[in-house]
């Protein structure tokens, strides 16, 4: 079986072989193909893999190349995980937003706006050659902002193309663990978008054991999002959100921590992966050992600022081994082998949130079976979610149609309706500041 991996030179892209690794029953991928615009990027990650797969026996095969094309010819699936711009162009979108007063994270905000407008149409494109040279491929989309980016790419592959993220699966997993169950035989009642969900209920053995937490101030705070949101707060929304909720429960401290910080995440980012590229390709260093470095530094300070605002300290050891490269392989291995499971994915809404159409891509549980990935019946967002989950839904609908006509009045219109861009005028200065900057916006007219 055959994986493409675009992005291939990406930093995160060992994760996702390692657990490739770990795979060793029928059925399994034997062949990777990484794909990436950058020569010199896929060589330093060619080695982290060579490293990997030393001491392991019938190890993927793993070649590279710069043509799109020949990378998608025959692949059975497809890993999306792209970065138009680099993270040179993240920490762009982060320096135009604060200098406004505004939000500049790459998935929230006038950030995630920005580095939308620049990506959908490279994804779009990406879209249109899978379903022209391989149409029985499966897209598994990483790419951020991830539900925008795959809802982009569904109206050209429909129910192909798959968005996941691991941020609903950790907090699943860290309610569970103070609850004192086994996060693999907990229901978790999650809705929202990608970025922008709520888990509502924790089912073990068919009882929500989410009252029991909301109910003890000790327990509740006694985790990552009960230290980030505040117990008070947590049992007044009655729900625990995804740790993005932050940026909106607390954004004028966010900005105000970016706006204090040494430097933003993208220009921390861009420096230290600067510094790995550099590190991985010389002979007498080992790839794999600076990836792990490089890794172990990431994680732990992933989100720093909010948790700096919220004071909620360092983050848990258990919190620090990411995940998606879980996700990625279990989703795969249900769609290739019909090894049947529940995943939170980034799915078409079909009839699931009553508050949205169709087509609309959005974040649930899902069955996954050889046939896809099929959203599950949840009960209805509160009124508060509804009203957030609906307002962003209407800017990603306004970032796809600028992409596709190229108008740069939408793209006004989409900084402008964010629930987090607070005037109309500061949105048109953002689409100013954000065109000056991005060579991927010269499309806006
Ligand atoms: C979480 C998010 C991802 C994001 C990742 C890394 O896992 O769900 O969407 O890409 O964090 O964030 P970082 O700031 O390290 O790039
Ligand atoms: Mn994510």
């Amino acid at each position: 079986m055959k994986l493409t991996i675009l992005g291939g030179g990406g930093f995160r892209v060992p994760l996702v072989y390692g657990a490739l690794l770990t795979d060793r029953a029928e059925g399994r991928v034997t062949e990777v193909v990484l794909h990436d615009l950058d020569d010199s990027r896929l060589y330093a990650v060619t080695r982290v893999l060579e490293e990997q797969a030393s001491a392991v026996a019938d190890a993927p095969r793993v070649t590279a190349t710069t043509d799109l094309d020949e990378a998608l010819r025959g692949a059975d699936f497809v890993f999306s995980a792209i970065r138009v711009g680099g993270l040179e162009g993240r920490a762009n979108d982060e320096r135009v937003a604060l200098a406004e007063g505004v939000l500049g994270q790459e998935t929230v905000g006038a950030g995630g706006i920005a580095y939308g407008l620049r990506t959908v149409p490279v994804a779009v494109d990406i879209a249109r050659r899978v379903a022209r040279l391989a149409p029985d491929a499966w897209v598994i989309n990483f790419t951020n902002p991830a539900g925008l980016v795959t809802e982009a790419m569904s109206r050209h592959l429909g129910d192909r193309v798959i968005g996941i993220c691991d941020s609903p699966v950790g907090l699943g997993r860290r309610i569970a663990r103070v609850l004192g169950a086994d996060p693999n035989e907990a229901w978790i009642d999650y809705a929202g978008l990608n970025h922008l969900g709520w888990v509502r209920g924790l089912r073990i053995a068919g009882r929500d054991e989410l009252p029991r937490l909301l109910a003890d101030p000790g327990l509740l705070g006694s985790f990552e999002e009960g230290k980030l949101f505040g117990t008070d707060w947590l049992r007044s929304l009655g729900a625990i959100p995804n740790e993005y909720l932050h940026y909106y429960y607390f954004s004028r401290e966010a900005v105000r921590a970016y706006q204090q910080a040494e430097q933003t995440r993208g220009a921390f980012l861009r420096d230290q992966q600067a510094r790995f590229y550099e590190e991985a390709r010389r002979a007498d260093v080992s790839a794999l050992d600076a990836w792990d470095r490089t890794r172990a530094e990431r994680e732990a300070t992933y989100m720093a600022e909010a948790r700096e605002t919220a004071g909620a300290g360092e983050r848990d050891a258990d919190d620090l081994s990411g995940g998606y490269e879980k996700v990625a392989l279990a989703l795969m291995r249900a769609i290739a082998r019909d090894e049947r499971t529940t995943l939170i994915l980034n799915v078409r809404n079909q009839g699931t949130l009553s508050v949205l159409d169709p087509d609309a891509v959005i974040e649930v549980p899902c069955l996954v079976d050889a046939n896809g990935a099929h959203p599950v019946a949840v009960d209805p967002l509160p009124g508060h979610a509804a009203g957030l989950v609906c307002a962003v839904k209407a800017v990603e609908r306004e970032v796809l149609a600028a992409a596709e006509s190229g108008s740069r009045a939408t793209a006004v219109k989409a900084f402008a309706l964010h629930p987090l861009v607070d005037s109309v005028n500061v949105a048109r200065r953002l689409v100013e500041g954000y065109t000056q900057v991005h060579p991927g916006l010269a499309y806006l007219e």
